[in-house]
């Protein structure tokens, strides 16, 4: 299964990321642990260039981004996937959907025609962290500056949230909802309870 784990900065990603990977590994499942940007062999070139790079304009950004996901799918989920590994991703194409179009104002349908053409697989679940953004912006007031995207104003990450709850309404089936207030271990488990019930582990 191709699982991948969206949100707003601050929601907690990468930590649940952590634990699904543990859990299934503790399963007895081979899993491959990713991220985007950047998550292959030259990622670090891409990553760098979109989170503190000079870019101005809007396509630039979102072909990067698209092309850091071409290379990541080619080089490290596809053939994981073709190994018949669990592959768990933090950030996917949901996050170029909510901030690209919903941040940046790009068009939808513009973007859609963009993943066709690159012929990357959807995953067959994702999940979503809900979190408001000022609780978010409250976690993340610990960390020091942020990148490009992080520091944009308020206005562009409600933006962003409002697109990540409009994806998950259009795409009821394959999105989870967990609500990023509860406890990490809480969330952990609402996760892997709703994988259980999706399919046999
Ligand atoms: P992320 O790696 O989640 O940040 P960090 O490791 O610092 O927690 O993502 C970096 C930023 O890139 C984040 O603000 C979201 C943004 N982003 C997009 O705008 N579009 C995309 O397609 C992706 C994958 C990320």
């Amino acid at each position: 299964m191709f699982i991948t784990i969206e949100g707003i900065d601050g929601s907690g990603k990468s930590t649940q990321a952590r634990h699904l990977a543990a859990r299934l590994r503790c399963e007895g499942k081979k899993v491959t642990e990713t991220h985007e940007p950047g998550g292959w062999a030259h990622g670090d070139v891409l990553r760098g260039l979109l989170l503190n790079g000079r870019i101005r304009h809007p396509m630039t950004e979102i072909m990067l981004f698209m092309a850091d996901r071409c290379e990541h799918v080619a080089q490290v989920v596809q053939p994981a996937l073709d190994q018949g590994e669990w592959v768990v991703c933090d950030r996917y194409n949901d996050s170029t959907r909510a901030y690209q179009c919903w941040g940046r104002g790009l068009k939808y349908d513009m973007l859609e025609s963009l993943i066709k053409w690159c012929g990357i697989p959807e995953p067959d679940l994702t999940v979503w962290l809900d979190l408001p953004v000022e609780e978010a912006r409250k976690r993340m007031s610990g960390r020091s500056g942020g990148d490009r995207i992080e520091r944009e104003d308020s206005k562009f990450h409600q933006a962003v949230a409002r697109g990540f709850k409009e994806l998950a309404e259009r795409n009821a089936s394959r999105f989870f909802r967990v609500d990023a207030r509860a406890g990490e271990d809480e969330i952990a488990e609402a996760v892997f309870a709703e994988l259980k019930r999706r399919c046999a582990i």
